[in-house]
């Protein structure tokens, strides 16, 4: 589905724009690094790395996207899901009381690309034996407990879709564990062809390609119309956007074991780093400003660490299932995690389950414009509002 506003970012004159110079540390400075096809791909790999298999059991939040967890069932692994804190830490006196005998790996997320504090968590799983998986698919930037976020996992991940404007793309880093083991395959020239040109493409539906898009758009209209075959799905899309989510979550093994496309890659090597973390930031406080005092929704986390570069804003909906349609339906690019894995439990006061429903993640990339949040906001507002 095309929206109104990309809902991640795109290429553009400006994303070619400004120092690539960092205002914070990011997962791609980590001493051990291999670029994988997706952020999915790469847990898959740490847990490959990790050995884990059937008999297993991995440590999963109870608020995911179906894409963590994946993976290990792929491998066979067992999902051992934990509760969530207030404000969004896997709740360490939960987990004290479990038997944890069979665990093996914890994936934990710095959700929305806040990161959380690490030291409790890297102290919990080194007392248990268990190896700790650092889900930075929300902040490929930041600072967590006073440490470039990525270092506290044995392994960290990343996803370069979210943050930055290529067709496919993640990572998997290391502080503490070399990668230099892991070799993955290449990629055809069809695949490299079609990434490029999608690329390219909604870059120009969106008008990043000032004094071309219109030729571009001419040109990709014209393709349209001589391709026999139904087009891939367009390069901006996080996966879960169009689809069922049992399709977007699965996992590609074959794919998982490549490279990512040579845009992604070069991308990931030359994206201006400065620019997307201010520009994030600033998006996501002028968010906060629009959504203040607003009726039938508030900002989640209102307060933006000067240590984080946002993925996305999150919008808590008091009315969260006819809201949500609505604004689907309006075409806003938002989307929430309430396709939970089967058999996620319902852990009484859990703010996960309700995280899952009331949760809306709203864009708040490089790539918006002052206009487009207020268009977003506005939007918002007018279906929160109505009765
Ligand atoms: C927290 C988290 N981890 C991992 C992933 C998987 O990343 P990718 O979509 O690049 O496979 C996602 C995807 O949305 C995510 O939100």
């Amino acid at each position: 589905m095309r929206h109104i506003l990309p809902p991640l970012p795109i290429l553009s004159w400006a994303s070619q724009s400004g120092p690539r110079a960092r205002a914070l540390p990011c997962v791609l400075n980590s001493p051990h690094l291999v670029l994988t096809t997706s952020g999915r791909a790469a847990i898959l790999l740490a847990l490959e790395q990790l050995r884990i298999g059937r008999g297993d059991q991995v440590l999963l939040p109870t608020y995911h996207c179906p894409t963590m967890v994946s993976p290990a069932q792929h491998l066979g692994a067992e999902p051992l899901f934990f509760p969530i804190t207030a404000t969004g830490e896997p709740d360490l006196d939960w987990l004290a009381g479990q038997d944890l005998s069979r665990v093996r790996a914890m994936v934990v997320a710095h959700y929305f690309g806040m990161p959380k504090p690490m030291k409790a968590i890297r102290a919990f799983c080194d007392k248990q034996g268990i190896a700790l998986i650092e889900d930075c698919a929300h902040s490929l930037f930041g600072i967590a407990d006073g440490q470039p976020v990525g270092s506290w996992g044995d392994y960290a991940i990343a996803s370069l879709t979210k943050f930055l404007p290529v067709p496919d793309g993640g990572c998997l880093a290391s502080y503490r564990r070399e990668l230099s083991g892991l070799r993955l395959g290449g990629r055809g020239v069809r695949s490299e062809l079609r990434g490029l040109s999608n690329t390219i493409e909604s870059g120009a539906f969106y008008g990043g390609m000032r004094g071309l898009n219109r030729i571009l758009r001419a040109l990709f209209w014209l393709k349209g119309r001589f391709r026999s075959r139904p087009a891939t799905p367009a390069a901006t899309s996080n996966g879960m956007e169009d689809g069922s989510a049992y399709r977007a979550a699965r996992i590609d093994s074959k794919l998982a074991h490549r490279r990512p496309l040579m845009i992604s890659r070069w991308f990931a090597g030359q994206a201006k780093r400065e620019r997307i973390v201010l520009n994030r930031r600033a998006n996501y406080l002028a968010l906060v400003e629009l959504f203040q005092n607003t009726p039938g929704c508030r900002p989640l986390m209102a307060d933006l660490p000067e240590y984080a570069a946002p993925y996305v804003f999150p919008l808590w909906v008091d009315d969260p299932e006819t809201k949500y349609q609505q604004l689907r339906q309006a075409k806003v690019p938002l989307y929430r995690w309430d396709w939970l894995w089967p058999d996620t439990p319902a852990y009484a006061g859990d703010p996960g389950m309700a995280w899952s429903r009331h949760v809306f993640q709203l864009p708040c990339h490089q790539d918006l414009t002052p206009k487009q949040l207020a268009w977003l906001a506005t939007t918002i507002k007018a279906v929160c509002h109505s009765p």
